[in-house]
């Protein structure tokens, strides 16, 4: 930390690398208006920074814990793990994630994919990726690869696979290989991974909307979801033990590739009649869910916790 000069001449503490930022916006009454609602981003972090360093130095206040607020969203020092990496929220939270610090490794099914994702984040952040071709209903492969990463600090587990089947067509296989896929695979890299991990990590598990609101087609998906949303306020106690935390993501329809399998021919059509509906009228984007994944690894407050990200779907009356 040194101290820059800002366009107005005086000085304020800051990065010597980088050149003062404008402060945000005045919002009516006097007061700051609140920062956008995007994940703080280096740039945005030195901003408020500056901004904020600049009132609380007017106001006599102590400066030191602005540096440990604006270090709650970097990942510096901390390693991630994600199983399901290569694509959709799993490649967007490995993007975000490595923006802001951490190191990476990430696992999936499909090879070519999984490499190419990996040389991609190698080429945008300068650093290593190491990656396994995976199914995260192997645990012996999952337990394989989480030893080999030890020691981590955070372990990301969108990477499933659900077929949504009619109910009156479902078989007892249908079902008992999504549990195994988005239920035990995910519950079970948790459990093998708890003694790899370090304190203070944390577990993201994703589930889905569909477990308070019905999809024609999708109801071992919704008893899945709804027994992630059930087992991680336990989950939270056991895991608490080692000083980790656990949470789950739960999206509404959000534009990752996982909608093009799943709705290739009405996916227009799908997305429209439920953007219609949403009280934010649009579906979400893989990056808004990665939002989701830095709050839970970044906020040591939060376990046990169910987050929407849903545009508003559990409001649809
Ligand atoms: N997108 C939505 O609208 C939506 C809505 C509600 C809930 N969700 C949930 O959110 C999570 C992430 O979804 P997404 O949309 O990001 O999915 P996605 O775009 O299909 O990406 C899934 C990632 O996981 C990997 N993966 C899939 N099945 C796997 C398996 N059995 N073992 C290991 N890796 C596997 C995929 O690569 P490979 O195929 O190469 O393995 C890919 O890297 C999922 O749990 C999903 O059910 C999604």
């Amino acid at each position: 930390m040194g101290e820059v000069r800002l366009e107005n001449g005086k000085r304020a503490i800051g990065s010597p690398k980088r050149p003062p930022m404008p402060l945000p916006p005045r919002s009516g009454g006097g007061h700051r208006g609140p920062a956008p609602f995007s994940l703080p981003h280096t740039a945005q972090i030195a901003t408020l920074k500056l901004a904020t360093g600049v009132h609380l130095r007017n106001r006599g206040l102590e400066l030191r814990w602005l540096d440990e607020e604006a270090r709650m969203f970097q990942l510096d020092g901390a390693k991630v793990v994600i199983i399901g990496g290569s694509a959709g929220m799993g490649l967007a939270t490995a993007r975000v994630a490595m923006e802001h610090g951490a190191a990476m490794a990430i696992a999936a099914r499909n090879p070519s994919r999984l490499d190419a994702a990996a040389k991609d984040l190698e080429m945008r952040f300068g650093r290593t990726v190491p990656r396994r071709a995976l199914h995260v209903e192997d645990r012996v492969a999952v337990r394989a690869f989480l030893e080999a990463e030890a020691p981590f600090d955070h372990l990301v587990l969108p990477g499933s696979t659900v077929n949504p089947t009619l109910y009156d067509d479902l078989t007892d296989g249908d079902a008992r290989a999504s549990f195994d896929s988005k239920f035990w695979g995910p519950f079970w890299a948790a459990f093998d991974a708890r003694d790899l991990m370090r304190r203070g990590g944390s577990v993201v598990f994703f589930s889905g909307v569909a477990a308070e609101r019905p999809v024609r087609g999708y109801v071992i998906g919704a008893c899945i979801n709804g027994a992630l949303h059930a087992g991680v306020r336990s989950l939270a106690l056991e895991l608490g033990k080692l000083g980790l935390r656990c949470n789950v993501i739960s999206p509404s329809l959000v534009d990752t590739p996982l909608l093009d399998a799943l709705h290739a021919l009405e996916k227009e059509k799908i997305t429209a009649a439920l953007a219609a509906r949403l009280p934010v009228g649009r579906i979400g984007r893989a990056e808004e869910c990665a939002m989701a994944a830095m709050l839970l690894m970044c906020n040591h407050f939060m376990t046990g916790q169910v987050i929407g990200v849903d545009g508003g779907h559990l409001s649809i009356p």
